[in-house]
């Protein structure tokens, strides 16, 4: 395995060395010899403010790794990104998802052509459609105002819109539920189906190549269920499309007219900003979806121009750097204690990992250093109840991304307090941990007998020194919501950059995808042993009979 760009640079064994150092810091430490660690480790960017005083890291650190960052060339690449060259090499495209959210008067150019007056007239043909349906212009075909919208997609035609019609509960259309459905399993569509009518739910088809096979297997069982209750002249009324596949939506039924397109250098998990987010402007608007998009480009800006040691989403992608290739941490775990960001982990997980799970350079030369960590997660408080056991004193160190709003989107009394409080503590607890002495004191104030609590004491000691950042916003509005997703979207990019990898292709989901074709028809048909490994033959005949004993 060659030396990858990452240790070749020369910011890298200074970071090396230091981190021989750092490694025996404990945080209670840090925070009793920098008292000002909080506000000396906080920065805001667009509505939102992240904490990530509770790392193990020092000012030293922080310069290193922003010289790691600089020696990669991230400034150069980002401003590549921005300016429409096609730094997704393995499939020569542009990467302008950050166009999709600028200003109409900007101007992004892919191949010499000006992208945003194409951009701003399918957001206008949005505005159009998403104000027809609200208002109960757009009926369906008996007249009647829609009521249900199924977005049928998958990975980023799905994840994307139903994380965020999700976290944007509290400004939906009150006539309007929104559904989801992706999964080939269709048990998926028909718990949908059975709940709504025909006359009065609206279709969106949305994929970007238009022939995934979950999607398109789900598009046909909707359209035959609706066939099976209504004629064909009735399904344009109820079918509509987001796709960069004229044809193959012409060919569906639906009328190109009711097509929303978006463009090649939009990525799937990447595509909430494009008429992929059609569900969301329907759900909550087209205003509401504009300070959406206005949120995610304050960030863009912010990115664009802070200096890297103040730049949140590169601290934050410079911090995860930290663990992964220097302490050897490989998980990430992502906590919003808001239960209508209980999607956002499932977002991020797609996000980072479909972008960063790569394992060769973009030179394709096999990576010596790890890239992306596992990204998992649940909302708090639920999660402390299930594996934050592990977290305070499991045999491994996860780091955490606290997530939470100061204010809620409920007026119920009492509840945010005490879920502020809970965040807050968490990464209290992880940080300080409990020494063996604290635990003993404690169990002596308990009045424990001496016995009971040379037994207890390993068991109720926290080692602590367990890392979280911490991203508060004001309230979970359309604007601070774009700039959340944007900051991980950015983080990712510089991750990406540090590591050296394309993370804008996603090859790795084909092979299973190739051998699902291979294997489907053995299911029914003819099997061929000689095709598979005893494993696979196996399980093929278990299928084939349907029965275990
Ligand atoms: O899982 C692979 C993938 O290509 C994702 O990147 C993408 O978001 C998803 O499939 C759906 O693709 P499409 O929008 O083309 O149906």
């Amino acid at each position: 395995m060659s030396q990858s760009a990452f240790t070749a640079a020369a910011a890298h064994d200074p970071l090396q060395s230091h981190f021989a150092e750092a490694k025996n810091w404990h945080m209670r430490m840090l925070f009793s010899q920098e008292p000002d660690r909080f506000s000396r480790f906080s920065v805001k960017a667009a509505g939102l403010f992240l904490d990530y005083s509770k790392n193990r890291l020092n000012d030293t650190t922080m310069r290193l790794l922003a010289a790691l960052a600089r020696e990669r060339g991230l400034e150069q690449q980002r401003d590549a990104m921005f300016s429409g060259k096609k730094i997704n090499t393995t499939e020569q495209r542009a990467v302008l998802h950050v166009a999709l959210r600028a200003p109409r008067n900007a101007a992004i150019q892919v191949d010499g052509q000006d992208v945003m007056p194409e951009v701003h007239r399918v957001l206008d043909h949005i505005r159009d459609f998403a104000e027809r349906v609200r208002s109960g212009q757009w009926t369906g075909c008996t007249g009647k105002s829609i009521t249900d919208v199924v977005n049928i997609g998958i990975g980023g035609s799905d994840l994307g819109p139903e994380m965020a019609c999700r976290a944007l509960r509290a400004f939906v259309h009150p006539r309007l539920s929104m559904h989801f459905v992706s999964n080939v399993d269709a048990h998926d569509i028909d718990s949908v189906l059975s709940h709504v009518n025909p006359e009065t739910t609206l279709f969106i088809i949305a994929s970007k190549t238009f022939t995934t096979v979950e999607t398109m297997m789900n598009a046909q069982s909707a359209r035959t269920w609706f066939l099976r209750q209504r004629g064909a002249a009735d399904l344009p009324k109820h079918f509509v499309a987001v796709s960069t596949n004229t044809k193959a939506v012409a060919a569906f039924g639906i009328d190109t007219n009711n097509m929303f397109p978006f463009w090649d250098w939009v990525g799937g998990r990447y595509s909430i900003w494009s008429a992929i987010g059609l569900p969301l402007a329907l759900a909550i608007g087209y205003d509401r979806f504009a300070e959406f998009l206005a949120g995610a480009h304050a960030m863009d800006q912010h990115f664009r121009t802070a200096p890297l040691e103040s730049n949140m989403p590169v601290i934050l992608g410079l911090i995860g750097v930290w663990y992964r290739n220097f302490f050897g941490f490989s998980s990430l775990t992502i906590a919003p204690y808001h239960q209508d960001l209980e999607r956002f982990p499932a977002y991020l997980q797609q996000l980072e990992m479909e972008s960063n799970g790569k394992r060769v350079s973009k030179e394709g030369n096999a990576l010596n250093i790890a890239s992306c960590p596992a990204v998992w997660g649940d909302v708090g408080t639920n999660g402390q109840h299930a594996y934050f056991q592990l977290l305070h004193q499991g045999t491994d160190v996860i780091p955490v991304d606290f997530i939470a709003a100061l204010k809620p989107s409920h007026a119920l009394p009492g509840h945010h307090t005490v879920l502020l409080a809970n965040c807050f503590a968490q990464s209290e607890a992880l940080m300080r941990g409990k020494t063996s002495d604290e635990a003993r004191a404690e169990m002596r104030a308990q009045g424990l007998a001496e016995d009971d609590i040379d037994t207890l004491a390993p068991h109720r000691t926290f080692p602590g020194n367990r890392p979280s950042n911490t991203i508060l916003m004001d309230a979970l509005t359309p604007s601070a919501l774009g700039a959340l997703i944007a900051l991980y979207e950015h983080k990712t990019f510089t991750q990406g950059v540090l590591w050296d990898v394309n993370s804008f292709d996603q090859w790795g989901v084909e092979l299973g995808k190739a051998l699902a074709k291979n294997i489907e028809p053995e299911l029914t048909g003819t099997p061929r042993p000689d095709a598979h490994d005893s494993s696979t033959n196996g399980l093929i005949a278990l299928a084939r009979t349907g029965l275990i004993s």
